[in-house]
Protein backbone atom coordinates (compact mmCIF):
# COMPACT_ATOMS: atom_id res chain seq x y z
CA UNK A 1 0.00 0.00 0.00
CA UNK A 2 1.32 3.67 -0.90
CA UNK A 3 0.13 7.49 -1.58
CA UNK A 4 2.29 9.50 -3.34
CA UNK A 5 4.51 11.48 -1.35
CA UNK A 6 3.06 14.83 -1.89
CA UNK A 7 -0.48 13.44 -1.20
CA UNK A 8 0.74 11.84 2.29
CA UNK A 9 -0.66 13.24 6.08
CA UNK A 10 -4.03 14.15 4.54
CA UNK A 11 -5.61 11.04 5.60
CA UNK A 12 -5.41 8.95 2.68
CA UNK A 13 -3.50 6.13 3.62
CA UNK A 14 -6.29 5.59 6.44
CA UNK A 15 -9.10 5.80 4.07
CA UNK A 16 -7.27 3.08 1.91
CA UNK A 17 -6.28 0.81 4.69
CA UNK A 18 -9.98 0.89 6.52
CA UNK A 19 -11.21 0.89 2.62
CA UNK A 20 -9.28 -2.07 2.04
CA UNK A 21 -9.98 -4.18 5.12
CA UNK A 22 -14.03 -3.78 4.43
CA UNK A 23 -13.31 -5.15 0.71
CA UNK A 24 -11.72 -8.03 1.87
CA UNK A 25 -13.54 -9.08 4.13
CA UNK A 26 -16.84 -8.84 1.80
CA UNK A 27 -15.12 -10.56 -0.48
CA UNK A 28 -14.20 -13.32 1.87
CA UNK A 29 -17.88 -13.49 2.79
CA UNK A 30 -18.73 -14.11 -0.59
CA UNK A 31 -16.06 -16.09 -1.26
CA UNK A 32 -18.21 -18.39 1.31
CA UNK A 33 -14.91 -18.16 3.88
CA UNK A 34 -17.46 -16.95 6.89
CA UNK A 35 -14.84 -17.52 9.96
CA UNK A 36 -13.06 -14.14 8.21
CA UNK A 37 -10.87 -13.38 10.86
CA UNK A 38 -9.19 -9.97 9.47
CA UNK A 39 -6.70 -8.80 7.31
CA UNK A 40 -2.98 -9.93 7.13
CA UNK A 41 -0.68 -7.16 7.41
CA UNK A 42 3.24 -7.68 6.56
CA UNK A 43 4.75 -4.73 8.37
CA UNK A 44 8.71 -3.93 7.94
CA UNK A 45 10.33 -5.23 11.57
CA UNK A 46 11.32 -2.10 13.34
CA UNK A 47 14.61 -4.21 14.84
CA UNK A 48 14.86 -6.37 11.72
CA UNK A 49 17.93 -5.81 9.25
CA UNK A 50 19.51 -4.38 7.49
CA UNK A 51 21.45 -2.61 10.22
CA UNK A 52 21.32 0.77 8.06
CA UNK A 53 17.91 0.44 7.96
CA UNK A 54 15.53 3.85 8.72
CA UNK A 55 14.57 2.74 12.11
CA UNK A 56 12.54 6.02 12.85
CA UNK A 57 10.24 5.19 9.62
CA UNK A 58 9.50 1.67 10.14
CA UNK A 59 8.92 2.68 13.80
CA UNK A 60 6.17 5.50 12.27
CA UNK A 61 4.89 2.83 9.68
CA UNK A 62 4.39 -0.14 12.54
CA UNK A 63 2.52 2.87 14.44
CA UNK A 64 0.33 3.82 11.64
CA UNK A 65 -1.12 0.37 11.27
CA UNK A 66 -1.23 -0.08 14.89
CA UNK A 67 -3.30 3.20 15.41
CA UNK A 68 -5.86 1.49 13.51
CA UNK A 69 -6.56 -0.92 15.35
CA UNK A 70 -4.03 -4.06 14.11
CA UNK A 71 -2.81 -6.38 16.52
CA UNK A 72 1.12 -7.89 16.79
CA UNK A 73 0.65 -11.57 16.23
CA UNK A 74 4.21 -12.27 17.32
CA UNK A 75 4.48 -13.97 13.89
CA UNK A 76 6.98 -13.23 11.82
CA UNK A 77 6.91 -13.72 7.83
CA UNK A 78 9.41 -17.18 7.00
CA UNK A 79 12.76 -16.26 5.96
CA UNK A 80 14.04 -17.80 2.97
CA UNK A 81 16.99 -20.11 3.44
CA UNK A 82 18.74 -18.08 0.86
CA UNK A 83 17.55 -14.56 2.22
CA UNK A 84 20.36 -12.14 1.15
CA UNK A 85 21.20 -10.10 5.09
CA UNK A 86 19.76 -7.11 3.58
CA UNK A 87 16.61 -8.57 3.18
CA UNK A 88 14.33 -6.77 5.66
CA UNK A 89 12.17 -8.75 7.88
CA UNK A 90 8.52 -8.75 8.21
CA UNK A 91 6.05 -9.01 11.23
CA UNK A 92 2.54 -10.66 10.14
CA UNK A 93 0.00 -7.80 12.21
CA UNK A 94 -4.07 -8.67 11.78
CA UNK A 95 -6.44 -6.20 11.49
CA UNK A 96 -9.26 -8.17 13.22
CA UNK A 97 -12.96 -8.57 11.13
CA UNK A 98 -15.91 -9.46 12.29
CA UNK A 99 -15.15 -12.80 13.02
CA UNK A 100 -12.06 -12.03 15.04
CA UNK A 101 -12.09 -14.68 18.35
CA UNK A 102 -9.60 -12.23 20.18
CA UNK A 103 -7.13 -15.02 21.21
CA UNK A 104 -3.82 -14.81 19.24
CA UNK A 105 -1.97 -18.07 20.15
CA UNK A 106 0.23 -20.79 18.74
CA UNK A 107 -2.53 -22.20 16.78
CA UNK A 108 -3.07 -18.33 15.40
CA UNK A 109 -0.23 -17.64 14.85
CA UNK A 110 0.38 -21.00 12.65
CA UNK A 111 -2.58 -20.58 10.50
CA UNK A 112 -1.75 -16.69 10.01
CA UNK A 113 1.75 -18.03 7.94
CA UNK A 114 0.14 -20.90 6.66
CA UNK A 115 -2.07 -18.51 5.07
CA UNK A 116 0.43 -15.78 4.06
CA UNK A 117 2.78 -18.54 2.59
CA UNK A 118 0.26 -20.72 1.26
CA UNK A 119 -2.99 -19.10 0.21
CA UNK A 120 -1.27 -15.82 -0.16
CA UNK A 121 2.16 -16.23 -1.99
CA UNK A 122 0.97 -20.33 -3.53
CA UNK A 123 4.24 -21.98 -2.19
CA UNK A 124 3.53 -25.35 -1.25
CA UNK A 125 3.51 -25.96 2.04
CA UNK A 126 5.14 -29.53 1.99
CA UNK A 127 8.45 -28.17 0.45
CA UNK A 128 11.61 -28.22 2.38
CA UNK A 129 12.13 -25.06 4.66
CA UNK A 130 8.63 -23.99 4.12
CA UNK A 131 7.34 -27.49 5.83
CA UNK A 132 10.06 -27.25 8.62
CA UNK A 133 9.01 -23.69 9.91
CA UNK A 134 5.21 -24.73 9.93
CA UNK A 135 6.07 -27.70 11.78
CA UNK A 136 7.96 -25.38 14.33
CA UNK A 137 5.12 -23.72 14.74
CA UNK A 138 2.16 -26.37 15.43
CA UNK A 139 1.10 -25.94 18.75
C1 LIG B 1 2.07 4.54 4.97
C2 LIG B 1 1.30 5.44 4.00
C3 LIG B 1 0.47 4.58 3.03
C4 LIG B 1 0.35 6.32 4.82
O1 LIG B 1 -0.40 7.16 3.93
P1 LIG B 1 -0.89 8.63 4.36
O2 LIG B 1 -1.91 9.06 3.37
O3 LIG B 1 0.27 9.51 4.59
O4 LIG B 1 -1.58 8.27 5.77
P2 LIG B 1 -2.48 9.18 6.73
O5 LIG B 1 -2.42 10.61 6.31
O6 LIG B 1 -3.82 8.55 6.84
O7 LIG B 1 -1.75 8.98 8.10
C5 LIG B 1 -0.50 9.59 8.38
C6 LIG B 1 0.36 8.56 9.06
O8 LIG B 1 0.95 7.68 8.08
C7 LIG B 1 2.24 7.29 8.52
N1 LIG B 1 3.23 7.82 7.57
C8 LIG B 1 3.32 9.05 7.04
N2 LIG B 1 4.36 9.13 6.19
C9 LIG B 1 4.94 7.92 6.19
C10 LIG B 1 6.05 7.38 5.49
N3 LIG B 1 6.80 8.09 4.66
N4 LIG B 1 6.34 6.07 5.70
C11 LIG B 1 5.61 5.33 6.55
N5 LIG B 1 4.54 5.81 7.25
C12 LIG B 1 4.23 7.10 7.05
C13 LIG B 1 2.46 7.92 9.89
O9 LIG B 1 2.00 7.01 10.89
C14 LIG B 1 1.55 9.13 9.82
O10 LIG B 1 1.17 9.56 11.08
P3 LIG B 1 2.18 10.52 11.89
O11 LIG B 1 2.42 11.70 11.02
O12 LIG B 1 1.43 10.81 13.15
O13 LIG B 1 3.45 9.75 12.12
C15 LIG B 1 2.24 6.37 3.21
O14 LIG B 1 3.05 7.09 4.10
C16 LIG B 1 3.15 5.67 2.21
O15 LIG B 1 2.77 5.45 1.07
N6 LIG B 1 4.38 5.32 2.64
C17 LIG B 1 5.36 4.72 1.77
C18 LIG B 1 4.99 3.30 1.42
C19 LIG B 1 4.82 2.47 2.66
O16 LIG B 1 5.58 2.58 3.62
N7 LIG B 1 3.78 1.62 2.62
C20 LIG B 1 3.49 0.71 3.72
C21 LIG B 1 4.18 -0.60 3.46
S1 LIG B 1 3.94 -1.71 4.86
Amino acid sequence: MAVARTHRNAGLGSGLLQTMARLGETVALTAGHVGCRGTLLEVELVDGPPPDADRTLRRRRATFYLRHGALRTGATVPRPPRAQPEMPEWEIMLLPGAAWSGVIDAATRHDLVRALMVEGYGLDPSAGWLALHLAATIP
